[in-house]
């Protein structure tokens, strides 16, 4: 795993800015798997801008979301197919019929789970997921004791999960128990993940997800096992890792050899 621990939260999203706007350009036709919470709203501002001012299009990008509420309907102001498009995909380029976030208000949502798997598989999988993590170590909904192989799946959120959220809800709204979520299984099968987290409320799941060992009782520890992954992180969110000071140097060597072989290629 790659570990990038950033000064502030705003260099995160930087980072993930520029995560996003590489693969974009190194493949006009990306598939994204997309994240919502709190932490994504910065790095999409960032996207957002990119799109305005040219730097990318996404004109030929497909994207999938994590997870949706079950029983809510994609025009309820707590779904999260209404968060993205307020917060991304009504300001960018993006075809509607190209943007996917798992069907909140379907009559069948196990037969919802299974087609959405088969609409991952048929854009040929997801090139670059984006994660946040929950304070229990989650990743989408993927609670601890999701299965690591679990697919996309109606699951029960926990009540610590909907603790944290309750604040999106108001007094007399009814807050769902439950989700419709991309399983581990499938997060595990993109070809990129970038996890980001910020705060201190994250340090103790990011310690575990990094340093502990790969269990069901934290989700996010299951990216152990993915050939891809960078997790980064504000120093807040970092505080409780033992090996900041090899993080950082692996960091500053992988950059130094970047930079190298960007030297040499000009060279030749
Ligand atoms: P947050 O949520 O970005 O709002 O902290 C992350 C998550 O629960 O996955």
């Amino acid at each position: 795993m790659r570990v990038v621990i950033l000064e502030s939260a705003e260099q995160v999203a930087e980072f993930g800015a520029t995560f996003f706007v590489n693969q974009i350009v190194n493949k006009s036709n990306s598939v994204l798997g997309l994240a919502t919470g709190s932490t994504p709203v910065s790095l999409y501002e960032k996207l957002i801008e990119k799109n305005n001012s040219g730097a990318i299009s996404f004109k030929d990008v497909t994207t999938f979301n994590l997870d949706e509420y079950y029983g809510l309907s994609g025009d309820h102001p707590q779904s999260y197919r209404f968060f993205m498009q307020q917060k991304l995909f009504d300001h960018i380029d993006v075809a509607p019929e190209s943007t996917h976030v798992p069907s909140g208000d379907c009559a069948d949502p196990h037969q919802a789970c299974k087609e959405y798997e088969q609409e991952i598989q048929r854009y040929g999988g997801i090139d670059l997921q984006l994660l946040g993590i929950g304070r229990n170590g989650h990743i989408g909904f993927n609670e601890p004791s999701s299965s690591i192989g679990s697919r996309t799946r109606v699951k029960s959120l926990t009540y610590e999960t909907v603790r944290d959220n309750a604040r999106f809800f108001g007094e007399n709204e009814t807050q769902p128990t439950l989700s419709l979520t991309m399983g581990i299984g499938t997060i595990l099968e993109a070809r990129k993940i970038l996890l980001m987290a910020t705060g201190e409320s994250k340090a103790d799941a990011i310690a575990y997800a990094v340093e502990g060992a790969i269990s069901a009782s934290c989700p996010a520890s299951s990216l152990q096992l993915h050939p891809d992954t960078t997790i980064v992180v504000d120093k807040a969110a970092s505080t409780e890792l033992s090996d900041v000071e090899f993080y950082l140097d692996v960091e500053e060597k992988r950059l130094a050899l970047e930079q190298q072989l960007i030297v040499n290629s000009a060279a030749a």
